[in-house]
């Protein structure tokens, strides 16, 4: 059991298999970083993936989340999804949806029930000034393919104050007739994505205009999730809020992250960052370095998050973009 000084056990590891992506969403992905500071990174192979995987796995990890970069742009995507596939743990991934055709096979054979599915815009024009590339009508295909073949789907949206913020009912209007989880997910601070206090839309904000159109209950959390879930009456899917910055969820975190160059990270806001792919190339054993980095968790929001001048100030944040990290 991989337990931190919180009494906190870690049984969730989200691997990132790349930091490339064929969109350009504004949030993630930093416009104005120096040329070549993208991905000239000493990737994992898909065999070295496997044997971290398989040590966190003996360590108690049961569930893996595959992220990006967008994961399905990684050539030997499908070749990870069969190798993780072998290990009796649950394997989800977080995708923007665009390949998602290309791999329902996969999927299914892997044993893959849920997917997560980034959208920000149920319209097609704002979709494109989010993203920065003209995908929305493919992305909605897939989603509907996935939902046909009985994937469970949970698409992610960043709510923007002023940009998407509009469309929150709209989204909720979606899980009337659709069976899948809406998460609204509030705007989050990394390096290059010009987070502002006031871009925020918070939580509460988000349910109070929620409750001025639809009666909704609250439905039951696991003490593990981030998102806080609710369900309009007599609509088939339900809505979600991820609220990590009003309302952090730190208490109960089981999750840990591993970047496509092999480095471990506690949390999503962690400064620091543990190398251990060089200690696998090293033929070290690299137990030791994940039972340290779980240990040395902080209790929340890496350390960082909860500093009011570092939000004044977000480039003194000392964290990647999110790009870079995995979602
Ligand atoms: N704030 C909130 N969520 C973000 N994501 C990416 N960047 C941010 C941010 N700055 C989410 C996207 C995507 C997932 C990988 O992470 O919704 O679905
Ligand atoms: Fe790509 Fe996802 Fe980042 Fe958008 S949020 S740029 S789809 S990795």
């Amino acid at each position: 059991m991989l337990t931190d000084q919180f009494n906190r056990n870690h049984n969730y590891l989200r691997i990132s298999l790349t930091d490339k992506c064929n969109l350009r969403c504004t949030y993630c992905n930093p416009v104005d970083l120096p040329k070549g500071y993208f991905s000239n990174c000493n990737k994992m192979t898909a065999d070295e993936i496997d044997q971290i995987a398989s040590v966190f796995i003996r360590l108690g990890v049961n569930k893996i989340r595959l992220t990006g970069g967008e994961p399905l742009v990684r050539k030997d995507a499908k070749d990870i999804i069969r190798r993780l596939s072998k290990y009796s743990i649950e394997i989800t991934i977080t995708t923007n949806g665009v390949f998602i055709h290309e791999f329902l096979d996969v999927f299914q054979q892997a044993g893959i029930k849920s997917v997560n599915v980034s959208l920000d815009s149920l319209n097609r024009s704002k979709n494109k000034l989010i993203t920065g590339r003209d995908e929305f009508d493919i992305v909605l295909q897939n989603i509907q393919l996935l939902l046909d073949h009985g994937f469970q789907v949970k698409i992610n949206t960043v709510v923007m104050k002023g940009i998407n913020d509009s469309e929150i009912l709209e989204f909720v209007e979606w899980t009337k007739n659709t069976a899948l989880q809406v998460r609204f997910i509030e705007f989050m601070p990394f390096k290059g994505n010009h987070w502002m206090d006031k871009d925020i839309f918070s939580h509460d904000e988000m349910l109070h205009l929620i409750a001025s159109q639809f009666e909704f209950d609250t439905l039951f959390n696991d003490k593990h999730d981030t998102a806080r879930k609710y369900k309009v009456r007599g609509y088939q899917g339900t809505f979600a809020i991820i609220s990590t910055m009003t309302k952090p969820f730190c208490n109960g975190c089981n999750r840990m992250r591993l970047t496509t160059d092999g480095k471990m990270k506690n949390c999503l806001f962690s400064q620091t960052e543990v190398d251990i792919l060089s200690a696998l190339r090293r033929q070290e054993d690299i137990v030791p370095l994940i039972k340290q980095c779980i240990w040395d968790k902080h209790e929340s929001l890496g350390g960082q998050l909860n500093n009011q001048d570092l939000l004044d100030d977000t480039s003194k944040i000392q964290n990647r973009s999110m790009i870079h990290i995995g979602g």
